[in-house]
């Protein structure tokens, strides 16, 4: 059995959590080391998940010569310089998405990871879960037909609080890149599917929504895109507004659903599943295995493929992260959503 891959965790908040949480169910990681921007947090974060090494800097996590790979769950703002801090200390990267805030951003980290010979991967834990590998696999064989439109939102009502990084400008605030980002990373998926690809990237985008007056970041965004073959998609999110999270996949011959696009597979709502709607014809309910943790998940894929050498992955290659990185650029853009290095 070959040992199990060593992570620390940059940062000490939310997901934070959820991934340490995680990675006590991993077959290939284990947790041995976090990083706070405080001793405190740090020692807390540390004595919370078994007594592991609480670093008192994110500088001393990417010192610590026992850790192999980290994992970055801090705001978005800090992304690419963790992401190249850590690939110039040799360790290998899950990077919270959205990997930047822009596209060429994105690039620099993509750049440091390649130099320094690590793999990186932006945690679309979604793109890991086989719920996701069965949706692919069925538009691409045609399941229904040909793909004419994806519809997905992610969407909840979060009252705007500016302690919030949710609505903190300075932190990368605004719907479009914490939560825009998976209606456009899965509308690509799809889009690409049908053409026997990864992913597609569009040819024609339109995007508007509407800025919050005090947080000065976006509430709530619509767009509408075009891909190579004429299938469309209309994304939505918005951080203001009440929950849906669900994506539609209109075909020829038939329809899609997918209750749960992105958290697959919770133990409180069951497996991860897909509806399939034929005209004239019963809902067919596809079960997609796994009632599992999905970072646990994202946490074996990262592991199984740093074990086979990868410098990227699979379901979330560099590519791919740079291709939905320009999306959000020009879904901000159409908002007129910038942040202040940007401007
Ligand atoms: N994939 C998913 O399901 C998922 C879910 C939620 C969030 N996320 C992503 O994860 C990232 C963090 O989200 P979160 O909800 O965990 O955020 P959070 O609860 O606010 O925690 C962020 C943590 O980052 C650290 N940090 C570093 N610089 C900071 C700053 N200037 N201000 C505040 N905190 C700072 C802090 O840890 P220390 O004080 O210990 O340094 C803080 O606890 C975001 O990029 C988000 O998009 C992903």
């Amino acid at each position: 059995m070959t040992a199990k891959l060593q992570w620390g965790i940059l940062s000490t908040g939310r997901i934070a959590h959820e991934f340490a949480t995680a990675l006590a169910a991993s077959r290939t990681g284990r947790l041995v080391a976090v990083g706070s921007r405080t001793r405190g947090a740090a020692e807390k974060f540390a004595a919370e998940f078994g007594g592991i090494k609480g670093h008192a800097s994110y500088d001393a996590l990417l010192a610590d010569p026992a850790v192999q790979a980290v994992y970055i769950g801090t705001p978005h703002d800090s992304h690419v310089a963790l992401c190249i801090g850590a690939a110039r200390a040799g360790k290998h990267i899950l990077c919270e998405k959205p990997l930047a805030l822009n596209r060429a951003d994105a690039a620099r980290a993509v750049a440091a990871a390649r130099e320094h010979q690590v793999f990186l991967m932006e945690a679309f834990m979604y793109r890991c879960h086989p719920q996701t590998a069965k949706l692919a696999e069925l538009v691409r064989a045609g399941a229904i037909g040909e793909l004419r439109l994806v519809s997905a939102a992610f969407c909840f009502n979060r009252p705007v609080n500016p302690a919030l990084r949710l609505y903190n400008r300075a932190l990368g605030g605004g719907g479009i890149l914490d939560i825009g980002c998976y209606p456009v990373s899965i509308a690509r998926l799809v889009a690409g599917a049908a053409q026997g690809r990864p992913f597609a990237e569009p040819v024609e985008f339109f995007g508007t929504g509407r800025i919050h007056p005090e947080a000065q970041v976006d509430e709530q965004a619509a767009a509408t895109l075009k891909f190579p073959g004429g299938a469309l998609a209309q994304l939505t999110c918005g951080t203001t507004m009440a929950k849906e999270i669900a994506v539609h996949i209109y075909g020829t011959d038939g329809v899609i659903h997918v209750p749960f696009p992105f958290h697959p597979g919770k133990p409180a709502e069951g497996p991860g599943r897909i509806i399939l709607q034929r005209p004239d014809a019963a809902a067919e309910e596809i079960a997609c295995g796994l009632v599992a943790d999905i970072y646990a998940i994202e946490a074996d894929t990262v592991g199984e493929a740093i074990a086979r050498g990868e410098l990227e992955s699979a379901v979330m290659s560099h590519a791919d992260s740079l291709g939905n990185m320009a999306v959000l650029d020009a879904w901000r853009a159409a908002v007129r959503v910038k942040y202040d290095g940007e401007l």
